[in-house]
């Protein structure tokens, strides 16, 4: 194994912040059983403290070891994990992850990643490792290691390099209560995807507030300039970020998710380019409409919250 794979290992054993590459955005690693290590995460991200957090693990069997699977969430852990998809359950009574990490709620969201390098990194560690995306609270999440670097600087032990992530976005949360399957946070496992594996509808968390993952705060994927959302013609002094075959803008910068119109490479751009159009020092992100079936669902939550007033 990888030499810093082991050194990572040993930071988290004594406490430590490690970051790393996964599937969907860089995460900020730390020990789930021990409250004072979780805590670093909190500090360092300079998030409030009753987010609960998802716990990463190596294989089905270790989430269920965790977590109290009903049959749809059994369905939906067998057809997409190792992969972007995160489980709130029920926790079982002897759940190894410490309260902190959860935030003292019963429930607990899980993860098992598919990328290679969360994967060596679980398995020399050997235990569950929590990890919420690798930025500073209310920032765009990382998808290089040079996002996590510019985010979080000094505030991370070690951060391991995996070049750009795959998915882009953070994981598709689904929470697994009783026979329902309710969406809290889309991602690129889309609800049509889960519904062809479970055969029920996917409920959707809006309908009941209380259901909304406590960290869907409506800003929470801010850039520092404004965003403005469903502009065909964006204004000479905007930033311009577009979806599709766009000729002939006249915009301050421009940035095209996906030329021929494709979702999941839009997916993986959208966080680089935002934060490339906000670096550009524009005042106002124009974005371009994207069309709202599969991906296009996470893509627009994602835009809605930076575009949200804070
Ligand atoms: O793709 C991802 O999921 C990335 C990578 C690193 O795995 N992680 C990530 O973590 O996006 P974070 O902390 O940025 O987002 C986790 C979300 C938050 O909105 C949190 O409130 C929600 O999951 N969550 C965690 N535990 C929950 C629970 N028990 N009930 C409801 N929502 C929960
Ligand atoms: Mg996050």
């Amino acid at each position: 194994m990888d030499s810093s794979i082991l050194q990572a290992a040993n930071i988290l054993k004594s406490g430590g912040l490690v970051a790393f590459p996964t599937e969907t955005v860089y995460g900020l690693g730390a020990d789930a059983t021990n409250p004072a290590a979780v805590a670093k995460i909190y500090e360092a991200k300079g998030r409030p403290s009753f987010n609960p957090l998802i716990a990463h693990v190596l294989t089905v069997e270790d989430a269920f070891a965790l977590g109290i699977f009903s049959k749809h969430a059994k369905l939906l852990a067998k057809a997409f994990w190792p992969g972007p998809l995160t489980l709130v359950v029920p926790a079982q009574d002897n759940c190894a992850t410490c309260e902190l990490a959860r935030a003292g709620l019963n429930t607990i969201a899980i993860r098992v990643p598919s990328h290679v390098i969360a994967r060596q990194l679980l398995q020399a560690f050997g235990k569950p490792i929590v990890a919420p995306s690798a930025n500073r609270s209310g920032h765009v999440s990382p998808t290089t290691a040079s996002h996590v670097c510019e985010d979080l600087g000094n505030r991370v032990d070690l951060i391991l390099e995996g070049g750009s992530t795959e998915f882009g976005l953070e994981s598709t949360i689904f929470l697994c209560s009783g026979q329902e399957i309710i969406l809290l946070r889309p991602g690129s496992i889309t609800r049509q995807m889960a519904e062809t594996v479970v055969g029920v509808a996917v409920q959707d968390s809006d309908k009941d507030a209380g259901l909304v993952a406590p960290g869907q705060l409506a800003s929470h994927y801010a850039p520092r300039a404004h965003v403005r959302l469903d502009v065909s013609q964006p204004k000479a002094d905007e930033a311009y970020l577009a979806f599709g075959p766009q000729p002939g803008l006249d915009a301050f910068a421009v940035e095209n998710l996906s030329f021929s119109a494709d979702l999941t490479e839009a997916a993986a751009n959208l966080y680089a380019m935002l934060r490339r159009l906000d670096q550009s020092g524009a005042k106002t992100i124009a974005v371009s409409p994207i069309p709202s079936h599969g991906l296009g669902e996470a893509i627009r939550d994602r835009l809605a919250r930076a575009a949200a007033p804070r």
